[in-house]
């Protein structure tokens, strides 16, 4: 099923993510093409078929076949930031777009993974545009890529990926899946108290209660995780000491 922008704009209920559409069959990375887009409207989409040098987080690169959604999305905040909110609620607006368009029902493995039946259906990668002279941040590309169609995966990625056809065995419709993600996200970042959003990522979480392993940039250990804060971050403990993670990265062994 192509992807069309027209199709995506009809089914647009927002006010500016979305409006302004680039289709690309293939690119390297939608991230890297929006990053360069200079002077593009806030809430500008690119969107690929395929991307050839896709990136994930940590410099690790994104397997992204034709066959999936590869979407970047110009974010602008007003004032302060925070990424670990952006990345969450782009988590769980790509939860309840899978939802509603297939009726699976996704889970978040913080900050940036969505999981379908322990298994890895989408990645998201936020990056924040950086003024070279003010070194003020303008703002962030939000990149977020689902495996939709079942494609010949890699061995060493076969139990680590799925798709949404793999799931739900029906075709879904990627252009509904674009436009629904852009409509969820919209309100998301918007939202003046997000604490319904904090409960609602509590409630699509896979992580909360299990034991993970933490990789930070400083050392990697073993904690227990045990809620999200107010402020998005995964509250974890280790040895009897409670620590709030902003970033990084979490592995678990049971899902
Ligand atoms: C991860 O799993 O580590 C994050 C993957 C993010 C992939 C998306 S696909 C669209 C956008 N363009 C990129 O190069 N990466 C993001």
């Amino acid at each position: 099923m192509c992807i069309n922008a027209q199709s995506i704009k009809e089914q647009l209920n927002t006010t500016v993510l979305g409006k302004n559409i680039f289709l690309l069959e293939s690119v390297d990375s939608t991230n890297s093409y929006l990053k360069n887009l200079i002077e593009a409207p806030a809430g500008t989409l690119v969107v690929a078929s395929e991307q050839t040098g896709g990136r994930g987080r940590r410099g690790r690169s994104f397997w992204s076949p034709k066959g999936g959604i590869y979407m970047s999305l110009l974010y602008k905040p007003e004032g302060d930031f925070n990424a670990g909110k952006i990345t969450s609620c782009a988590a769980l607006a790509v939860c309840e777009a899978i939802e509603k368009t297939t009726g699976l029902i996704p889970k978040i493995k913080w900050v940036n993974d969505v999981y379908l039946s322990g298994k890895k259906v989408c990645g998201i990668l936020s990056e924040a545009i950086t003024n070279p002279v003010t070194s003020q941040i303008e703002g962030v590309v939000i990149g977020i890529g689902v495996n939709v169609e079942e494609t010949a995966v890699p061995s060493e990625l076969k139990n680590i990926l799925t798709s949404l056809f793999a799931e739900c065995d029906k075709a879904v419709s990627k252009n509904q899946l674009i436009a629904e993600i852009c409509n969820r996200l919209e309100p998301l970042l918007e939202a003046k108290n997000p604490a319904k959003t904090v409960d609602e990522i509590r409630r699509r979480s896979l992580v909360l209660g299990k034991t993970v392993t933490v990789i930070s940039s400083l050392e990697t250990y073993e904690a227990k995780a045990l809620d999200i804060g107010a402020d998005f971050s995964l509250i974890v403990e280790k040895e009897g000491e409670r620590i709030n993670l902003s970033s990084g990265e979490i592995t678990i062994r049971n899902f």
